[in-house]
């Protein structure tokens, strides 16, 4: 690997008797998205904000570019975009961004300028003057986004930066972390969507209940974990047995109910879906759709933990 600019040592978090991270380990190198991909309460969050600095962790070590992240340097080196917005609502956003500014050293025009070129980077110019507490939440969360990037960190920590956004203005969002990439820069991005990992992150660490339990680019994540094809079964009315009727024309790793939706996973699909459906409707099961579709990181998750992403 490249120079790893981030590194995380078996690093641990207890609160009580819960165990939030569990020796967690990886390093990020120089010019590297790379993505922490659980569902809630993974410890994605925790993980974050000891890596920021914010608090201890029970066991373990961070490093960036060297420093600890608790030290006055490593101020200089990180931005952390929070997942909960930061801005203060009673200010306006381009005094919001002074005031982080202000933090960083910078003060009087030069923050100005700074902050209005930041405004304008996440589209939200038009709405420099206006009060933060009537901004949408999308807009709080690409100010928060503005605020990271004050102190031009060359280590951005984004903590699902793009929840509650519309689709096209999350698309706007891709772009300016794939822009802060291009310029050098390190990201280390918490996401739940996994669309947001695929399309991102060069290498995606999966974690569940505190551990990472799989790690590797999207593509590698795919190929590892034996899936080839899935067949995309949505049925009127699932249920479990469903999976045990279609199983022995699935590969090992079978077949799973997601939600609504039977998921065969098979090598052959064009020869298996048509055995796959006529067996289902000849034990009365009402398909109501069909799509055959090569693995998504979610099936990745699904099949090594039996849990959805997203609870929705
Ligand atoms: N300060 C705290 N005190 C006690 N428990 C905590 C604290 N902070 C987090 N937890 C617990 O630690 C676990 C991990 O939470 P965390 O917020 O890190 O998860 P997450 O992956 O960020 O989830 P989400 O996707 O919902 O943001 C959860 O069970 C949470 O309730
Ligand atoms: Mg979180």
């Amino acid at each position: 690997m490249l120079d790893p600019v981030i590194k995380v040592k078996d690093i641990s978090k207890r609160f009580d008797n819960l165990i939030a991270v569990d020796k967690v380990n990886f390093e990020v190198s120089r010019r590297e998205i790379y993505g922490l991909l659980g569902p809630n309460g993974a410890g994605k969050t925790t993980l974050f904000r000891i890596i920021a600095g914010i608090i201890n962790p029970t066991e373990g070590e961070v490093e960036i570019y060297g420093v600890n992240p608790f030290s006055e340097e490593s101020r200089e080196v990180i931005g952390y975009c929070p997942q909960e917005p930061v801005a203060y609502d009673e200010l306006t956003g381009v005094e919001n961004l002074t005031f982080y500014a202000g933090l960083y050293g910078l003060d009087g025009r030069e923050a100005k300028e700074r902050s209005l070129k930041l405004l304008e980077l996440v589209g939200l110019l038009k709405y420099a003057k206006k009060k933060v507490k009537t901004y949408s939440g999308g807009m709080k969360k690409r100010l928060n986004f503005a605020i990271a990037l004050v102190g031009d960190p060359k280590v951005l920590l984004l903590d699902e930066p793009t929840t509650g956004m519309d689709p096209e203005i999350r698309r706007f969002v891709w772009s300016l972390i794939l822009k802060f990439k291009n310029e050098d820069k390190t990201v280390l991005l918490a996401t739940h969507y996994m669309e947001e990992a695929e399309e991102l992150c060069d290498r995606v660490a999966i974690m569940n209940r505190g551990k990472i339990i799989a790690e590797g680019s999207p593509e590698e994540l795919k190929r590892k974990s034996g899936l080839k094809s899935v067949i995309n079964i949505e049925l009127l009315e699932p249920k479990s047995e469903a999976i045990e009727l279609v199983k022995p024309y699935a590969l090992e790793k079978g077949a799973i109910l997601d939600k609504n939706v039977l998921k065969v996973y098979v090598d052959d699909p064009d020869t298996l879906a048509p055995k796959v459906i006529s067996r289902l409707l000849s034990h009365g099961y009402k398909l109501l759709s069909m799509k055959i579709s090569p693995p998504t990181l979610e099936d990745v998750f699904l099949k090594l933990t039996g849990r959805r992403l997203r609870e929705e």
